[in-house]
């Protein structure tokens, strides 16, 4: 039930409408949170003249470490309680391809803890960068394992086992090696290492948990991300062998993340604040046209106009420059986004 402005019963939570969050340049950067994030959520937690409580998610791009870790992170950076129930990654729908592949290369983020989020959607046989150079260390002439690396890698017999798949679930940490060793899948029989294909066209596919070319850090300036790397290799691939490179990106703006989230957001209300109907309107904030407004305008029109797109200018988008996708709304922040939606419902 939505309470009518005047005599608002404290707490009281709309069915009526939700939002959803991007994460880098609209609550975060660079670890740290954007000034106006924290009172933006204490809003939606009833803290506003309305006095009432709106539903919201996370959808971010982002990824490296459990959904489990980085909410925890995220409720100490925002000063919220932030649960897994409530909460997307880039690679949160890679867990569906879990059953579909057998061996599997991982690739990206810190250390081995992709190693551990793959494994915990269930990749029965994850392989990293890490194990293939110590099993052959001349596989990677200017990368040596660290000292960490080294003790956490497994190595094997890799001339006798086919590596179905390459995801690429967080950013690179070493663009050289790591490309080296997917190429070296990508052209060689059936994905097993140390043999080169003929005709280039039996390699193994590549997924990657999104397509952000550049994304919103700490530097004021945009930062290459996880898209770059994905454009680096067609472009190395078509150089090597004359062929075209088929990849594959999860993530915003793909359609199926926000099913994924319209899913999400419709358990998340029910199991935490008993609503079973559908909300009218879910405002989706972000910072990235090509990623944030291009999907939530795609979405929308699929979904009988119930997402609305606001941009923010405190990340990838930049003032005085025409957004590639327009949103209904553009704000300086994440509050006057909040701000923008409920002054919209009244
Ligand atoms: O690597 C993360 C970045 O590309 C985007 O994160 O939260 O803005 O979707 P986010
Ligand atoms: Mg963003």
């Amino acid at each position: 039930p939505v309470s009518m402005p005047g005599t608002p019963p404290r707490s009281t939570v709309t069915d009526k409408y939700a939002f959803a969050f991007d994460i880098d340049g609209v609550l975060i950067r660079g670890g740290k949170p954007i000034p106006e994030a924290i009172e933006a959520m204490k809003m939606l937690n009833g803290e506003n003249s309305y006095g009432i409580k709106i539903p919201y998610i996370f959808v971010t791009n982002g990824g490296g470490k459990t959904e489990q870790e980085r909410c925890i992170q995220l409720s100490q950076q925002l000063e919220i309680e932030v649960s897994p129930g409530q909460f997307i990654c880039g690679h949160t729908p890679m867990r569906e391809m879990a059953e579909k592949y057998g061996t599997v290369l991982v690739v990206g983020g810190e250390g081995e803890k992709c190693r551990t989020v793959a494994e915990g959607y269930g990749f029965k046989d994850v392989v990293t960068p890490g194990d293939i150079i110590k099993d052959n260390q001349d596989t990677t002439p200017f990368r040596k394992l660290t000292e960490e690396e080294y003790k956490d890698s497994r190595p094997r017999g890799f001339s006798k086992i086919n590596i179905e798949a390459i995801f690429v679930f967080a950013d690179s940490r070493d663009w050289a090696g790591d490309q080296q060793i997917i190429l070296d899948l990508l052209m060689s029989k059936n994905g097993r290492l140390g043999t080169r294909s003929e005709t280039f066209d039996d390699g193994p596919p590549v997924f990657f948990s999104h397509n952000d070319v550049v994304w919103s850090a700490s530097h004021d300036l945009t930062r290459l991300g996880m898209g770059a790397l994905r454009l680096s290799l067609e472009a190395m691939f078509k150089a090597i062998t004359s062929k075209e490179l088929n990849t594959t990106a999860f993530g915003k703006p793909q359609i199926g993340t926000f099913q994924f989230a319209t899913r999400l957001l419709q358990q998340w209300r029910k199991d935490t604040h008993g609503i079973d109907s559908p909300p009218d309107t879910v405002y989706f904030v972000g910072d990235t046209p090509e990623s944030d407004v291009r999907g939530t305008n795609e979405f929308n029109k699929q979904s009988e106009n119930t997402w609305y797109s606001i941009l923010v200018r405190t990340g990838v988008y930049q003032e005085g420059t025409k957004p590639k996708f327009t949103p209904r709304a553009t704000v300086d922040n994440v509050l006057e986004a909040v701000k923008h939606g409920m002054e919209r419902e009244y």
